[in-house]
C-alpha cells in the first residue's frame, strides 16, 4: 500500500497524489485504454517539443489504473491567480503563450477533435433535438489539424522553481487534433466555470489580439465544448455547461454569449 507525502487533488473517480518525487494520478473506474491514450498524448506534446512533465509510467495500483510522471515543483497559474489578485492580466497573457506555443506544435499523433465531439455527443444523455442542432452545427465547422490541448487553464499550467524554464503543460487527456479556435473556447469554458465571466470574456479579448483568430468563430464551439464536457463534469459545472448547450439552442443557432 503506497503512502503518499502529500494528496495534490481528489476527485470523485480519480485522486492525484505525490510520492517520491513523482505525480500520480489514479484513476478509480478507467480502463487501460483510456489511461494509456491519456500517457500517449502526454508523450507525444513532449516528443513535438512542448514543455510536459516526463512520462514514468502506466501501472495498476490496487486494481486501479494509473499514470505516474515526473513531480514538476513550482506555482500553478491558478495558484498566482489567487495569491497576486493584480496580475490576472499577467497569468492569462501567459497562458495565452503556453497556449500557442502548444497549437504551433506537431499534431499528427492525436485523434480528431471532429470525431471524438461525434462520439461523445451520441452517447451523451442530450435530448435527440439538441443532439441533431449540435451534430448540424459540427457538420459546418471546419475539422483543423491544430494541436489542441482542450484544458488550457490556469490549474494545469506550472511555472517551475527557478524561474528560468518556461511553463510546463499538464492533464493531456482530452488533447486531440483540430481547430485552435475549439481548444480557444475550451479555455473559456474552463475560465468561465472557475473564475467568472468578465474573467473569461478578457481571455478572449486577449486571445484574439495575440493572434489572428475572431470571437465569432470561437463561440460558435462553445455548445460544442459544453457538450464534450458533460460526461466529466461535477454537478455544478453540469448546470452551466447545460445553460451554454441550450442558450445556443434556444436563440437559433446563434450563441447568446
Ligand atoms: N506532474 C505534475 N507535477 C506537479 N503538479 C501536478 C502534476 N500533474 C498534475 N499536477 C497538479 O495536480 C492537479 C490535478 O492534475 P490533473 O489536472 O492532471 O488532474 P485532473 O483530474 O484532470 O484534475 P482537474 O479536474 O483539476 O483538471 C493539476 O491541476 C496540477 O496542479
Ligand atoms: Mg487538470
Amino acid at each position: 500500500m503506497i503512502k503518499p507525502d502529500r494528496v495534490i487533488a481528489l476527485r470523485t473517480d480519480r485522486t492525484i497524489f505525490q510520492y517520491a518525487g513523482r505525480c500520480t494520478k489514479v484513476y478509480l473506474h478507467r480502463d487501460c485504454t483510456q489511461v494509456l491514450r491519456e500517457a500517449g498524448n502526454l508523450a507525444a506534446a513532449r516528443k513535438a517539443a512542448v514543455r510536459t512533465p516526463q512520462l514514468f509510467e502506466v501501472k495498476r495500483i490496487e486494481g486501479c489504473w494509473a499514470l505516474t510522471t515526473e513531480y514538476v515543483r513550482g506555482e500553478t497559474l491558478a495558484q498566482r491567480m489567487i495569491s497576486r489578485e493584480g496580475d490576472r492580466a499577467a497569468v492569462l497573457a501567459a497562458m495565452i503563450k503556453a497556449q500557442l506555443e502548444v497549437q504551433g506544435a506537431d499534431a499528427s499523433f492525436y485523434r480528431s477533435l471532429k470525431d471524438e465531439f461525434h462520439s461523445r455527443i451520441m452517447r451523451s444523455m442530450l435530448g435527440e433535438d439538441v443532439k441533431v442542432f449540435l451534430m448540424d452545427r459540427l457538420t459546418g465547422l471546419e475539422g483543423g489539424s491544430t494541436l489542441c490541448h482542450m484544458d488550457i487553464s490556469p490549474e494545469n499550467l506550472i511555472l517551475p522553481e527557478g524561474g528560468t524554464q518556461g511553463i510546463v503543460i499538464v492533464d493531456w487527456e482530452c488533447s486531440c487534433r483540430g481547430s485552435a479556435e475549439a481548444d480557444a473556447a475550451a479555455s473559456w469554458l474552463s475560465l468561465d466555470l472557475e473564475y467568472g465571466r468578465e474573467t473569461a470574456e478578457e481571455y478572449l479579448q486577449l486571445y484574439c489580439s495575440a493572434g489572428s483568430a475572431l470571437r465569432k468563430d470561437i463561440v460558435q464551439w462553445l455548445p460544442l465544448v459544453a457538450a464534450y464536457r458533460l460526461s466529466d463534469s461535477s454537478r455544478r459545472e453540469r448546470e452551466l455547461l447545460l445553460d451554454v448547450i441550450s442558450g445556443t439552442y434556444k436563440y437559433g443557432g446563434s450563441c447568446s454569449i
